[in-house]
């Protein structure tokens, strides 16, 4: 019987924690430019503004595969709207890209054919994730339109483990 209580006690910490890290480590996929997408007369400078951007997270490039591009290029290119030698070619053709936010760096984006002209241009700073939220766990995104999950999964989180813990302790 001791053993048997033992098990499931290591297996809900086993759950437990998962419950509390998963959240934690939660990346975010941003639609670059909301529900207008990735297009002309979208000020994407602002689109980023009070966006954090942290290592692991995902930029999702939706637009009209007929027209615009995707291509990550350095500074000076972001700038001057310079597409003829991209850092990276993310377009793949069907006018939905992902871009994986692994390193943290500056990064710019541009779309070719005429576009960054019109201002189809997006330079972001990806940050390393904060630290754990034990002192402050709601982060106060209230600015943030689009799903900035962190904050939210982890409250629920942990109500559910605070909760199981109960059960558990009234069982033993
Ligand atoms: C960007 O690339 C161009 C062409 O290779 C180069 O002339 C320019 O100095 C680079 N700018 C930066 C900031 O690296
Ligand atoms: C980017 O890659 C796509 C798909 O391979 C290709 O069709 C397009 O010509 C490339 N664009 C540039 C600017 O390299
Ligand atoms: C980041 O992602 C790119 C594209 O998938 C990949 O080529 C690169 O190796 C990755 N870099 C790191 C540091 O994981
Ligand atoms: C986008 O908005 C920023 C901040 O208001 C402004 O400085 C910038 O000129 C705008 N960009 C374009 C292309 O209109």
């Amino acid at each position: 019987m001791e053993g048997l209580r033992r098990s499931i006690l290591l297996a809900t910490a086993a759950l437990m924690f998962a419950a509390v890290m998963l959240p934690e480590v939660a990346a975010v996929r941003y639609i670059v430019g909301a529900n207008m997408g990735w297009t002309s007369n979208v000020n994407y400078t602002i689109w980023a503004q009070n966006k954090h951007f942290y290592n692991g997270d995902w930029l999702f490039f939706v637009y009209d595969r007929n027209q615009m591009n995707v291509l990550e290029v350095n500074k000076t290119d972001y700038e001057n709207c310079i597409s003829d030698h991209p850092l990276h070619n993310w377009t793949t053709g069907a006018g939905r890209d992902v871009v994986p936010l692994n390193v943290t760096r500056n990064f710019y984006f541009i779309s070719g054919k005429g576009f960054c002209f019109g201002g189809m241009k997006l330079a972001i700073h990806v940050e390393n994730p904060p630290p754990p939220p034990s002192s402050s766990p709601v982060k106060s995104g209230a600015s943030n339109l689009l799903p900035d999950f962190r904050g939210k999964i982890f409250v629920p989180a942990l109500f559910a483990v605070a909760a199981v813990w109960d059960s558990l302790l009234l069982l033993l």
